[in-house]
């Protein structure tokens, strides 16, 4: 049973895996972003897919979340840890912080969102009521009691469309509907997922203060600079659970 995790933004390759292989797949939804990349890690198998491509192309709004879904359950994998870059809403979740959302609030549109949308399929309406997979999720918080960074053990993940980032008056609202954190890809990701049955968890790692949370214009470059410091707390979050799991 092997494991996948989803390469975020800062995160387009697992440092120590060692590669037996890279496969691109045709899916009935197209390409995949990037190879799936094949590998033993801690001698266990895992996949790897970077999210935004190899070389980091691809924005939140036109990634191909139905072939990169359908492509990981299409290899045999069973649980899939996503990482994600997110802003901070909640005013305890600061940059450099990773959060193990345990719900989310869907704001994006016109993606192309489900694979259950064509007529040859009885009509289905999946549970979501518990968006992220516990067993995965208990997993990686067991895993952070090792990491040193202040790791949140839930919060809300607010997926938003993109690729601007949004007005105060966005973020004011998202916090009143009880949105902690503010990302671009987490749907409908999580949502394709619980539709193969894959269990699905993330780890999001916090990279700004939400926008009107800051004093300062949010800068690509700030982004970037939070990211080269705390992706090594990522990195270690994922050794420590591959390796127990
Ligand atoms: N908003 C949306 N997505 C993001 C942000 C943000 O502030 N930071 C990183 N991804």
């Amino acid at each position: 049973m092997s494991i996948a995790i989803i390469g975020g933004t800062g995160l387009t390759d697992l440092e120590g895996l060692e590669i037996t292989h890279r496969q691109m797949l045709h899916t009935p939804y197209g390409e995949t972003s990037s190879p799936i990349i094949h590998g033993k890690y801690c001698g266990k198998k895992v996949i790897f897919l970077a999210r935004h491509g190899s070389q980091h192309t691809i924005p939140p709004h036109k990634i191909n979340y139905r072939a990169n879904i359908w492509s990981l359950k299409e290899v045999g994998v069973k649980n899939v840890i996503a990482i994600a870059a997110v802003g901070g809403i909640h005013p305890d979740m600061r940059s450099k912080d990773l959060v193990i959302p345990h719900q989310l609030i869907d704001y994006t549109a016109s993606r192309d969102h489900t694979f259950f949308d064509d007529d040859s399929h009885p009509v289905t309406h999946i549970d979501f009521t518990h968006p992220y997979c516990d067993n995965l999720r208990q997993q990686l918080l067991m895993a952070a009691q090792q990491i040193e960074c202040t790791v949140h053990n839930h919060g809300v993940y607010g997926a938003t469309q993109g690729p601007r980032l949004e007005t105060a008056a966005e973020i004011n609202r998202m916090e009143q509907d009880g949105c902690d954190v503010v990302g671009m890809t987490g749907m409908p990701e999580a949502a394709l997922a619980r539709e193969l049955s894959l269990c699905y968890a993330t780890c999001a790692l916090v990279v700004n203060p939400a926008a009107g949370r800051g004093a300062a214009e949010i800068t690509m470059s700030d982004i970037e600079a939070n990211i080269k410091d705390s992706i090594v707390y990522v990195r270690h979050l994922l050794a420590q659970v591959i390796c127990e799991y």
